[in-house]
């Protein structure tokens, strides 16, 4: 691949763009021209308009335009004079030119992309494929990859869908982008166009198929008003060729059709979904289908009537049939009331246990949807034995881009390897290759559909997601879908190159900073494979190991004063590792042989049971909390260094959230380790653990309209106690004097920044101004927000090199505002080099 880092390194930093862009900005590349024959000419075969062919004809066009600066001409026929694109599908290829090569291998959604010959061909099994030919082709421009290439590219899986949580109402359940470009008020919006630029990037990843609602569906977008609307959805993502699809409650034909019953066998109640699903096809003729979430959280579904899941699942099935559609039917169904007292019961051995012997009873359009762990998008998960327990059924995996345990896009995160590892993981089912990723495609079992759901939470923010870094995570669940044998790297480095241009050194940093995100941010959250251990019963988003135990959810980690881990064994434990097929039914079995980082997965054991690495779990707990918040606060000075290669808004944008990432990886560090340190007793070797000398607490300075207050849960401030102000329109102020000997230093105050106030904070030290701030995260984080001082709020503010006289008054004035009382948990004085 000929990559023109060199001449391209001196690109300009474009003015003010439009970042919804996102990697579709097509960003000028200079000297294009001497390295290929620009286009100038485009015969599209058959543009009709509205067709994705018509619509890659405009894309080509303003892509071309843009990159190299020269527009092109439409055209009827090539001529022999300058280069010319021809795009259409191979049906129209072959009428006009004969029969392409390679175009008999093409399946559906494939192409043909030739730059080889003196114009450039781009065919298509279908439209869609034409149109996904010729985003690559731009793709490749983009990225200064001029180098001719001819042949086949075919998808491994025909369903590569996004799963929408959008509410009626216009909210996102776990979205951090900003409100839905779908729904308003309970109905579908009327004004499409952020619709038809969302269908745009998803195209561009070749993905197929959007379900637009939440998995907890509302009955009643079936209204007449919103199936008018639902057919505005699919029209706006037609010319891209991304199909709508929804999600469905159960319960419907009772809650809003006023039927007695939603027993899936009785007639009627059949009758009903037949008739509703033909009054949809009627406005949407190509709906690609329905997701459905039944008996699954509170969820109504067959269960209520003592039906299968099967037949839950087949009642849609035979309605969406004669339209061609398909019925993706989660797996993610488990008693969320389960009893801890009890040593076997086991919320992952749920998927398997409902869904074993319905084995061949699904019919042919029906594929089960399985998330790619067996509990809840944990920070780690081995995979779903489901995968290998379903040999008769179309299978697809369901992935969260939306990190909804994984820092909410305020935490850089980039999933490309969690979820290459999963793909990657062979089963070994009957003792053969089985790798997750060919059972998804329908290829191991020899199952006719299968493939990828990605749970996405775009919303209407700038930026889809919320945050721009966010976005590497979407391109990497397009291009996995497609292929999932592509590296994550270079996944992610194709990303930087059209996100970020060419710069090297700008490549390098981001490219480190990605990849060591996920390893990061597993050492400060939960290890060993104890899952995320944030709090799973409020926002998903800071702290809470206490929150997994003593409740129905089955998140356990069952950690007394001596130990920790779920017993998955089969000899003593729930039985879990004998789910999966024997080979790796052995592996999981025996402790010697579990990989350290699905340790407390699978076993429960000792704080002091030695890992291969010869750490006890307790050390490795502590060590690798430091060393990821360590890693978070290295991102701040990478991104730094990146200053002036980036442009200003993209710059501020990724700094702001980089700190605050560093800042919430040690309230992250130090809840966990206190946590641990409190229930186990075993002091950290390295002695670092509650004992935090650069401190000052809050609690312990001189307070004036503030009074102390003890923080639940207790971890969640260092020493236990913040302070507040006594009241809600009191301005509080916490005076001490600096004990440190004279120096420079970093000054970062930890405060808590909760959702329903911006309260105001000054910190004066020797009666000089250090900073000023306002409590008003809910405006420039993402994240669920918190109503309480807890490990959502706790936030951390730092001024950096601060001259500082030993003695001089350090002063903090907080202002309350709304219900959030200026809290503040303490001050820290940092020393070059030092963090804490
Ligand atoms: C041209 O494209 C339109 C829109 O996709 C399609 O309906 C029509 O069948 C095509 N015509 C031919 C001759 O292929
Ligand atoms: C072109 O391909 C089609 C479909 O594969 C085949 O039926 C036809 O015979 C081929 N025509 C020529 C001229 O090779
Ligand atoms: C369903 O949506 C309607 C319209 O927004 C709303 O009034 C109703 O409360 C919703 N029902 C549920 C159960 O959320
Ligand atoms: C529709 O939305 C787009 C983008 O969100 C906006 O630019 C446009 O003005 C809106 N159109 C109308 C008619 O409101
Ligand atoms: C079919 O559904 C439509 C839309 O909800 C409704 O107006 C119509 O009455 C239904 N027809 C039958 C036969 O139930
Ligand atoms: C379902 O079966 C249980 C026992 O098998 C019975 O108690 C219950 O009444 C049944 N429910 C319905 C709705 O038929
Ligand atoms: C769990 O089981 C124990 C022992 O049988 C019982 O005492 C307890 O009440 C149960 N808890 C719940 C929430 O059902
Ligand atoms: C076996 O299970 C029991 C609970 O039934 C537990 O208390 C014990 O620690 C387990 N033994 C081993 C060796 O893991
Ligand atoms: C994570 O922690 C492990 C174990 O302590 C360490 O080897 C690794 O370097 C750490 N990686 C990051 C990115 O924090
Ligand atoms: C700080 O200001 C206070 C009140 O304005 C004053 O009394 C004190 O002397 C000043 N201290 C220093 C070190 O300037
Ligand atoms: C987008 O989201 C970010 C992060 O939540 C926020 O700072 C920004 O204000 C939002 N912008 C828009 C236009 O919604
Ligand atoms: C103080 O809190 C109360 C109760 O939450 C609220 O009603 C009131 O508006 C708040 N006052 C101010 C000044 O924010």
């Amino acid at each position: 691949m000929r990559i023109l880092i060199a001449t391209l390194a001196l690109l300009t930093l474009g003015a003010a763009e439009d970042r919804s862009q996102a990697w579709l900005r097509y960003a000028h590349v200079p000297n294009a021209a001497q390295h290929i024959s620009v286009p100038s000419r485009i015969v599209a075969l058959n543009a009709t308009s509205g067709s994705p062919i018509s619509t890659a004809q405009q894309e080509l066009k303003r892509g071309i335009k843009s990159i190299t600066g020269q527009r092109m001409q439409r055209k009827r026929s090539p001529d022999q004079q300058s280069t010319t694109i021809i795009i259409g599908t191979s049906d129209a290829y072959a009428k006009q030119y004969g029969n392409l090569t390679g175009s008999e291998d093409l399946v559906e959604d494939g192409f043909i992309l030739d730059t080889e010959s003196s114009n450039v061909i781009i065919v298509g099994q279908n439209e869609r494929g034409a149109l996904y030919g010729a985003f690559e082709y731009l793709s490749r421009l983009a990225q200064g990859n001029f180098a001719p290439t001819a042949g086949v590219q075919n998808p491994q899986a025909p369903i590569r869908w996004t799963n929408e949580w959008d509410n009626l109402d216009g909210s996102i359940e776990r979205g951090y982008g900003g409100a839905s470009i779908f729904f308003r008020n309970g109905y579908v919006v009327d004004n499409v166009t952020r619709v038809a630029e969302f269908a745009r990037l998803l195209a561009s990843l070749r993905i197929n198929g959007v379900i637009v609602n939440n998995v907890n569906a509302n009955a009643s977008l079936l209204s007449d008003r919103n199936v008018e609307g639902l057919a505005r959805l699919a029209d706006a993502m037609r010319p891209y060729g991304v199909q709508l699809g929804i999600s469905l409650n159960f319960a419907s034909p009772q809650t809003f059709g006023g039927l007695s019953t939603f027993d899936p066998l009785d007639p009627s109640v059949d009758a009903w979904w037949a008739n509703i699903t033909n009054v949809i096809y009627e406005r949407v003729p190509d709906m690609a289908g329905y997701l459905v979430k039944a008996n699954s959280e509170g969820q109504p579904g067959p269960l209520t009537y003592n039906r299968t899941l099967a037949d839950g699942a087949n009642m849609f099935a035979k309605a969406v049939n004669p339209h061609g559609g398909i019925v993706m039917f989660r797996a993610f169904v488990y008693d969320n009331h389960i009893n801890e007292t009890n040593w076997k019961a086991d919320r992952a051995n749920a998927a398997v246990e409902f869904f074993q012997d319905l084995d061949g009873k699904f019919d042919e359009n029906v594929v089960v949807q399985i998330k790619y762990g067996p509990i809840d998008f944990q920070v780690r998960e081995p995979p779903n034995p489901l995968f290998s327990t379903l040999r008769y059924e179309s299978t697809a995996i369901e992935l969260q881009i939306t990190p909804e345990y994984l820092g909410q896009n305020d935490h850089l995160v980039y999933l490309g390897p969690l979820w290459k590892e999963i793909l990657e993981y062979d089963l070994r089912a009957d003792g053969r290759p089985s790798k997750v990723k060919d059972i998804v495609t329908g290829k191991r079992f020899k199952q006719p559909l299968g493939g990828y759901a990605g749970v996405v939470g775009a919303g209407s923010n700038t930026t889809w997601l919320g945050s721009h870094m966010a976005l590497s995570n979407l391109y990497a669940y397009g291009r996995l879908a497609w292929d999932a044998s592509l590296d994550p790297q270079a996944i992610l480095q194709d990303w930087i190159r059209l996100t970020f241009g060419f710069d090297e050194q700008v490549m390098s940093t981001i490219t480190d900073m990605s990849m060591r995100s996920w390893p990061a941010y597993e050492n400060y959250s939960g290890n060993l494979g104890i899952q995320t251990l944030t709090d799973i019963v409020y926002t998903h988003f800071g702290p809470n190991p206490a929150s997994q135990d003593n409740n129905g959810w089955g998140q356990w980690t069952r950690a007394d004063n001596f130990s920790i881990g779920m017993d998955r064994t089969v000899k003593n434990g729930t039985g879990n590792a004998g789910q999966y097929p024997p080979e790796i039914a052995a592996m999981f079995e025996d402790i010697e042989t579990t990989p350290d980082n699905l340790l407390l997965w699978f076993h429960h054991v000792p704080y002091t049971q030695k890992l291969k690495s010869g750490k006890t779990v307790i050390q490795h707990f502590y060590d690798a909390h430091y060393e990821g918040a360590a890693v978070a606060q290295e991102f701040v000075k990478q991104w730094e260094s990146l200053k002036g290669k980036i442009d200003q808004e993209r710059y501020e944008n990724v700094l702001f959230e980089q700190k605050f990432q560093a800042g919430h990886s040690l309230v992250w560090r130090d809840s966990i380790n206190i946590f641990y340190y409190n229930l186990s007793e075993i002091a950290d070797e390295n002695n670092r653990v509650g004992n935090h000398p650069y401190r000052i607490e809050a609690e312990n300075m001189a307070l004036s309209g503030y009074k102390t207050y003890a923080v639940s849960p207790f971890h969640t401030a260092s020493g236990f106690t913040a302070i507040i102000t006594t009241s809600n329109t009191t301005t509080g102020v916490a005076t001490t004097n600096a004990a440190f000997a004279s120096g420079t230093y970093d000054v970062a105050v930890n405060y808590y920044d909760l959702i329903g106030g911006r309260s105001k904070y000054q910190l004066q030290i020797g009666n000089r101004t250090v900073g000023q701030w306002v409590g008003d995260a809910e405006d420039k984080l993402g994240h669920a927000p918190s109503i309480y001082l807890d490990g959502h709020s706790a936030t951390r503010i730092t001024f950096n090199g601060v001259q500082v006289q030993q003695g001089d008054e350090v002063r903090i004035t907080g202002q309350a505002d709304g219900i959030e009382p200026a809290p503040l948990d303490y001050v820290s004085f940092l020393p070059p080099g030092i963090v804490d």
